[in-house]
């Protein structure tokens, strides 16, 4: 890692950092807003940056194991002075299941999320009842997850898993967020892109 790097890492990072805040957390206390988004698996940051610069009115986490997107979002928050962008460096389901208060989050964008396209992996795929369940808690009644992929036998297996759930509205068309890295790739590449938005009632 670089030196500047290194050095938001520890003087920047823990700036945005969630994990002190006292447990459960209501990130609308914490980001004063009730409109709060988790991008869960948030990679280099260019979806949370955007959803937090396009409107001061969203609260947005971004959560990831690696720290690479996590510096990239301090420094750019730092830059642009975002007060409404918080991050975590960790495994962000202990986050949903047992951080953040129930029924305070608007919405969980999960975008691109590691596909494991081998048979013997797909067990690692995040999407599967327990997920969805942890999800659904934690959304307000009204909110919604987002799922996109470019892994048309994730994105089966996940419909599967999201109509067996069954206590989501689903939605095929509703796309109306800033793409991720990971999606222009995607587009660059000309790969077929399923998405699906899954409401609370
Ligand atoms: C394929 S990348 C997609 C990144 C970004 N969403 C995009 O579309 O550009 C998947 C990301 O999810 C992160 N990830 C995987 N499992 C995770 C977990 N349990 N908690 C938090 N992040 C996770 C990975 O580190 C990686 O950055």
């Amino acid at each position: 890692m670089s030196a500047s790097r290194e050095m938001a890492l520890n003087t920047l990072v823990p700036n945005f950092e969630i994990s002190e805040l006292n447990r459960p957390i209501d990130l609308r206390k914490v980001l004063k807003t009730d409109n709060i988004i988790v991008d869960f698996g948030s990679g280099m940051g260019t979806h949370a940056i955007a959803l937090a610069h396009n409107n001061p009115k969203i609260g947005v986490l971004a959560i990831d194991v690696h720290t690479v997107g996590l510096i990239a979002i301090a420094e750019t928050a730092t830059d642009l002075d975002l007060k409404n962008i918080r991050t975590h460096e960790g495994d962000g389901i202990d986050v949903i299941k047992s951080w953040l208060l129930p029924e305070s989050v608007q919405e969980v964008h999960v975008l691109f999320p590691d596909p494991w396209p081998k048979v013997r992996h797909h067990k690692r795929r995040l999407i599967n009842h327990s997920f969805l369940e942890m999800v659904f808690t934690v959304l307000q009644p009204g909110g919604r997850m987002i799922f996109a992929t470019d892994d048309e036998s994730y994105f089966a297996a996940a419909k599967i898993a999201f109509l067996q759930f069954g206590r989501f509205r689903m939605n095929f068309e509703d796309w109306d967020i800033p793409l991720t890295t990971y999606h222009q790739r995607a587009k660059r590449l000309e790969h077929k892109i399923s998405q699906l938005s899954a409401r609370k009632a």
